[in-house]
């Protein structure tokens, strides 16, 4: 059973315009964003340590979102921006959250299948900005972001695929993934990662 889960719709121009007549402010959700990815990968190991063929790979992820969050503040202080002081409500992140079953197994489902469609959206986003963005560093950088990301948007189906069946799997996937584009679609756009 082969099932895409690339993303399904395009960010907008008006969306990739507000990034970039802000982009300190771009950056300041962006490092939050990869702060809170690093501490989603540690809440997995914290809610289910028992699943042991995991942790690996999320303390992997969770070092690996954290380094991302120290490149981004990085680039941040280089351009004597600070870390916002009040962060916005992740309304994006939080309607997807509010999809996922209750509780139990199914729960631990959507949350991995959830994080899965969070990164690609932040893969494909990357990407636009990597693509947009003049300046050579911003640019480099924002093309090695993408393609880590990327590879999360697959570790999280594939933890997914270690305990559920495939059908179910992918199933619930694509209804996240429909149910994403049009989440996005009712946020106005603004300079921030969503
Ligand atoms: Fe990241
Ligand atoms: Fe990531």
């Amino acid at each position: 059973m082969k099932v895409s889960i690339e993303i399904r719709s395009k960010s907008s121009q008006e969306w990739l315009s507000a990034v970039m007549n802000d982009f300190d402010s771009f950056l300041q959700d962006h490092a939050d964003c990869e702060r809170k990815a690093s501490a989603m990968a540690l809440s997995f190991i914290a809610k289910y340590p028992m699943r042991t063929e995991i942790v690996p790979e999320l303390i992997e992820t969770a070092l690996e979102e954290l380094e991302h969050f120290q490149q981004v503040y990085d680039v941040m202080r280089a351009r004597g921006v600070e870390l916002a002081s009040e962060i916005e409500k992740d309304v994006y992140i939080n309607k997807l959250i509010a999809l996922s079953a209750s509780g139990g197994e199914k729960r631990f489902m959507d949350r991995l299948l959830l994080a899965s469609v969070i990164e690609c959206r932040g893969t494909e986003r990357f990407k636009m900005v990597s693509e947009t963005v003049e300046d050579t560093e911003l640019k480099k950088f924002y093309k090695m972001l993408w393609t880590v990301e990327a590879k999360h948007g697959n570790i999280f189906v594939a933890m997914a695929l270690r305990y559920f069946d495939e059908k179910e799997v992918y199933d619930r996937l694509d209804y996240f993934m429909e149910e994403e584009v049009k989440i996005l679609a009712s946020i106005k756009p603004r300079a921030a990662v969503h």
